[in-house]
């Protein structure tokens, strides 16, 4: 197949105003941050759920917490940095609306008014009013969110196979070491097929010939469409998915798994042996 997507759809505003609703606002869990982004509480990131601005922060309880970053009284932004640590709450710069740190309203300036005028009605109640909340759910280290409250559980919207691949990785703990943020004035699905894009990267990214990653020349490593050595061989031996990912990422076992993609029934023969397993893996999904 050349091209199965008119080049319309990637700049037409009722589609894309669709996509937003439908699949960053729909039953979908979105990347926040790694874990260790927020490891003590008030530790935060900011970031966003298709257009939402969203901030994520490690509670006093421990939980990780999202909410819109957009404050309750005139929408503007809640946290204006990329982050930052020990947070005690977090205060809107306009009118000094506070929000304390699972994102409810704890303060508004001036609500009993001042010299007995003003101030806000006296129906008015903070627990009714605050930014959106986020469901969050964590996997091996990584930190998701949802606007839906019909989304599947973690494990269960990604699946065995995606799930086998981010054990594999995501295997040991995680230091950060830097950010790097890059902007792209493009529509966001031409990213997302450029990521699954394998054709380009033989030919372009030197690290793909250099490491013999494109399946004519894989020798070792990894493999393009996965690395994975867990699933159907292994299950064709009476043993779950979940058996014979834990078999194929311990220390040093080599596993291989025939991959086809797109009904050509070539297989892709997926990475050998694990460096370590993926014990702290299990994924703690948590709600709101
Ligand atoms: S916009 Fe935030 S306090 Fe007014």
């Amino acid at each position: 197949m050349v091209s199965g997507a008119p080049y319309w759809v990637y700049q037409d505003e009722a589609t894309y105003r669709l996509e937003q609703k439908m699949i960053f606002e729909g039953p979908v869990w979105n990347y926040l941050c790694l874990e260790a982004d927020v490891t003590k509480p008030g530790d935060y990131r900011t970031t966003f759920v298709g257009e939402m601005p969203v901030i994520v922060v490690r509670g006093e309880d421990g939980e990780i917490y999202a909410f819109e970053n957009r404050c309750a009284h005139r929408g503007a932004l809640i946290a204006l940095d990329d982050g930052g640590r020990n947070a005690k709450d977090f205060q809107c710069v306009y009118h000094a609306w506070t929000y304390d740190l699972k994102g409810n309203l704890k303060g508004v300036a001036f609500e009993e008014g001042s010299n007995g005028q003003g101030g806000m009605p006296r129906d008015f109640r903070k627990e009714q009013h605050g930014p959106g909340k986020l469901y969050t759910a964590t996997l091996c280290g990584l930190v998701f969110a949802s606007l839906s409250d019909n989304v599947p559980p973690i494990e269960d919207y990604l699946g065995e196979a995606i799930l086998a691949r981010i054990e594999r990785v995501l295997c040991k703990p995680i230091r950060v070491i830097g950010r790097y943020t890059q902007a792209l004035p493009n529509n966001w699905k031409l990213y997302e097929e450029n990521v699954k894009d394998t054709y380009h990267a033989s030919l372009l990214h030197l690290f793909f010939g250099t490491f013999r990653l494109p399946p004519l020349t894989q020798g070792g490593g990894g493999g393009q469409l996965g690395g994975v050595g867990c699933g159907p061989a292994a299950a064709a031996k009476g043993r779950s998915a979940a058996e014979a990912r834990r078999a194929s990422c311990r220390p040093g076992s080599p596993a291989r798994w025939p991959f086809a993609r797109g009904g050509t029934g070539r297989p892709y023969w997926a990475g050998t042996g694990g460096s370590a397993g993926a014990a702290g893996c299990a994924g703690a999904a948590g709600r709101r």
